[in-house]
């Protein structure tokens, strides 16, 4: 009997709202269009490496449509070019990548969908580069992916902190307070300046715009003169004022990006009170951002990227990322997506409008 054709898919990176739709989308129109069998890799790259996964039937995949998480599990510190060997202080490395080679092709699968943000889908480019058929799907709350307009897992985390932003609205206003809430975004501002716009922030800090204090206070006193006793800003955990650095939280050693940010929003509020003497109060979102049901916007996208990686599978599109363009899905290649991370322009049209409706950027 001849044999099935199969595929493999991972999961890298942070968890991400939507990522089982993806699971979903892949495993069910591999399964019901093409009867291929799918087999899932276990923690991300790591499962390749120890030879974990295990098969995927419909009913595995059917009912996760909703459901926040990864049902593969991920990791964001299994580098096979340069993976952490041994415990303590001082983690070795090993280039373990031909043992990954070894076992995708002990698999024996058509290809291997790589869901993943910037990390995952650099070593996604690499993998290929090396001979492994590839094809992926962008995954972040940052969106901050090359080569798509936007990335699956954004709108929900931008639903969530928009939210927040509300709730402490009511908090500075009753208190005269100024309130900050710190979001996500390591390198780019996407998030911020989405949840910024969509909950009234009055000033957004980006990693883009480094900030000037004496204009965030600016902002903060001109609003005191028309009555208006609140500031609200929302700034991401990637912000720094002018001249400054980043605040890092830890130091993850054997992890590829090492550096984990967080608590600008504390650095940030002991200085506004220093300057303007108004009581401030600080949020950091933190994780809430990347867990929970992923949004109906995110849901619909995660099935339309889904879906469009076993299109790139059946017209042997290796090396190429299922992206959105405009409406449409589109093939981009991994090599466009691997030149780093996309950082909000200076010139944005939503920091236009931002701007023209009041809003400051510290700059
Ligand atoms: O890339 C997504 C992201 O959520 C970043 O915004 C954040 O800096 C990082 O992951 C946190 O990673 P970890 O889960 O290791 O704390």
């Amino acid at each position: 009997m001849k044999k099935k054709k199969s595929i493999a898919i991972l999961t890298g990176g942070g968890d991400c709202p939507g990522t089982n739709a993806v699971i979903r989308a892949v495993a069910k129109k591999a399964i019901l269009e093409f009867g291929m069998e799918v087999i899932g890799i276990e923690d991300g790259f790591e499962g390749l490496i120890h030879r974990r996964w295990r098969k995927l039937k419909y009913g595995d995949v059917s009912g996760i449509l909703t459901l926040g998480g990864t049902i593969l599990g991920t990791s964001n510190k299994a580098d096979p070019y340069r993976y952490s060997v041994g415990k303590g202080k001082k983690p070795r490395f090993r280039d373990v990548s031909k043992i990954v080679i070894a076992n995708i092709k002990k698999l024996d699968v058509e290809s291997l969908v790589c869901i993943g943000g910037d990390g995952t889908l650099f070593l996604a480019n690499k993998f290929h580069k090396d001979g492994v058929p590839i094809v992926a799907v962008p995954k972040t709350i940052d969106n901050d992916l090359r080569g798509t307009d936007v990335t699956f897992g954004f709108d929900t985390a931008v639903s969530i902190a928009a939210e927040a932003i509300d709730r402490v609205h009511t908090t500075a206003q009753s208190h005269h307070r100024v309130m900050i809430v710190e979001v996500m975004g390591r390198t780019a501002g996407w998030i911020a300046l989405y949840a910024g716009i969509a909950a009234g922030g009055d000033i957004i800090l980006i990693p883009e715009i480094p900030y000037d204090i004496k204009s965030v206070a600016r902002k903060v006193r001109q609003r005191h003169k028309i009555g208006k006793r609140f500031s609200i800003v929302v700034i991401s955990e990637g912000a720094k004022p002018k001249g400054g650095k980043v605040v890092v939280q830890k130091i993850v050693k054997d992890s590829p990006e090492q550096v984990r940010l967080g608590g600008i929003s504390f650095v940030l509020g002991h200085q506004i009170e220093q300057v303007t003497g108004v009581e401030t109060r600080q949020v950091v979102l933190g994780h809430l951002q990347r867990g929970g049901s992923p949004t109906p916007t995110d849901r619909v996208l995660s099935t339309r990227l889904g879906t469009k990686a076993v299109e790139l599978i059946k017209t042997r599109q290796f090396g190429y990322m299922a992206a959105v363009k405009g409406d449409n899905i589109v093939a981009v290649s991994l090599e466009k997506v691997a030149k780093g991370p996309r950082n909000v322009p200076a010139g944005h049209l939503l920091i236009v409008t931002a701007r023209s409706v009041g809003t400051c950027f510290g700059d």
